[in-house]
């Protein structure tokens, strides 16, 4: 079956590339978000986020009519969910904002329909939505109850693409489509060979569910152990950086580099979805992300050593010691600055050592106003190469690889060895 109408439900860094990437195949795209700027932004064949190619894209099929936003589905034959799902209090999943989905989608549901979870999502949630919606709409079937004969087609599909590479990844990556029937997998897969030009490989929702946290606790738990390795190595007086080259020349070794912590809204986030769910067996994927968090504190603590040293050396008091923290995004160049920790440490730093604390991100042109609101000041590279006392550096851009310290008199923290 070839879907012709579709409705994609929250047009944020996920779901408007999706929505869009469908009207360029020749789907009829209803877009709906609760955020008004964002639907009348999309609607003048603008965006609101920031992501390669994606405004031309909108634009073109806001222009030709394939893709229009608005604040209240429509009927339509797939509906899929590309809404938030953070955790709140103490690592809790929210999933508040797949159940407020189900309830919009719910009154324009109609026999026939898939719905498709795209949303990062803990283990059961693509069943607990179907449970939703057979509750908003009992005069309807779903897999639940009927199986392979259920009036409506549930599926789970999680989405990985590469920020930055947004519109070449949503097409060439492979697909994990998890069903909660083996009808609705296939009817998943259909909608995504509209565009798909990966792999669309078919199991169950609960498995899908489980490899989309997979794939980042399996990087959180990597960069935990080279994290871990940087405080013992530090210690110990070893090398770090040069220790992990000499490992990985084992053919069988391949250890990630350590650096200030782990950010961004998915490796810090999705595994706590496992731990949260089984925290009796989860205990590496949880001690990894309790290391992860726990670097930015360490690093602070070295950052203090630092200072020290710069006041014994320069003889300055403590509270002339200027600071320059080095990156600010929560990896290398990029600007989103979402959950970074080396944005945490900066701002964390400015409070310990008001008016001392620089930033040096040469990916953005001004500061958050949390930033600001601490006097923190954005300067040029070469301003903190040449006057700072002490240089964190905290993210590798490019810019700093090829920037040279050796005119620099500041006292040195480098969290990502690039220094050396
Ligand atoms: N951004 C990424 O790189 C990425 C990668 C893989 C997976 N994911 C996952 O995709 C999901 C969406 O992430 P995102 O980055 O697109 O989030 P986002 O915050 O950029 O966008 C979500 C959008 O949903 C809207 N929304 C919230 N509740 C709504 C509702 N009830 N009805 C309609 N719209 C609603 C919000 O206004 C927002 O525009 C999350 O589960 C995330 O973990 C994100």
């Amino acid at each position: 079956m070839r879907f012709s109408k579709i409705c994609v439900i929250g047009l944020g860094y996920i779901g408007l590339p999706t929505a869009t990437v469908f009207a360029q195949h020749g789907v009829n795209v209803v877009g709906v978000d609760v955020n008004k700027h964002a639907v009348e932004t999309i609607n003048q064949g603008k965006i609101h986020i920031i992501e390669p190619d994606l405004e031309q894209a909108v634009a073109q099929t806001v222009a030709q009519g394939s893709l229009k936003a608005t604040m209240t589905p429509e009927a339509a034959e797939a509906f899929l969910v590309c809404v938030p799902t953070p955790f709140k209090g103490e690592y809790e999943p929210d999933l508040s904002y797949i159940q407020a989905a189900c309830q919009s989608i719910a009154p324009v549901l109609q026999k026939g329909n898939l719905v498709v979870l795209e949303s990062t999502s803990p283990v059961e949630t693509t069943e607990q939505m179907a449970k939703w919606l057979a509750e908003y709409r009992p005069d309807l079937s779903f897999p639940q109850q009927k199986r392979e004969d259920s009036d409506i087609r549930v599926a789970h599909c999680p989405e990985r693409v590469l920020p930055g590479q947004v519109m070449r990844e949503l097409i060439e990556n492979d697909r994990i489509i998890g069903g909660l029937t083996n009808k609705c997998s296939q009817a998943a897969a259909n909608l995504y060979r509209t565009f798909v030009k990966g792999e669309c490989v078919i199991t169950n929702a609960r498995t899908a569910e489980m490899s989309k946290l997979t794939e980042n606790s399996f990087r959180d738990v990597n960069i935990a152990f080279a994290n871990e390795l940087s405080i013992i190595c530090d210690k110990l007086n070893i090398d770090v950086w040069e220790l992990i080259a000499l490992a990985n020349r084992h053919p069988r070794v391949n250890i990630l580099q350590p650096g200030c912590g782990v950010g961004g809204h998915c490796i810090a986030v999705d595994p706590w979805f496992i731990v949260h769910k089984t925290p009796d067996l989860a205990k590496i994927i949880h001690t990894a992300r309790l290391v992860n968090d726990y670097k930015p504190q360490w690093v602070i603590g070295k950052v203090n050593e630092a200072i020290i040293a710069a006041s014994q050396k320069t003889g300055k008091g403590v509270a002339d010691i200027k600071i320059a923290c080095l990156g600010l995004s929560f990896k290398a160049d990029i600007d989103d600055l979402r959950e970074s920790p080396a944005l945490k440490i900066t701002a964390q730093l400015a409070d310990k050592y008001p008016n001392q604390v620089w930033a040096v991100e040469p990916n953005v042109t001004a500061l958050p106003q949390k930033l600001i609101d601490k006097n923190i000041e954005l300067v040029a590279l070469n301003q903190a190469l040449q006057q700072a006392d002490v240089l964190v550096l905290l993210v590798e851009h490019k810019e700093f690889k090829s920037a040279s310290i050796t005119n620099s008199n500041a006292v040195v923290v480098d969290t990502k060895g690039i220094w050396k």
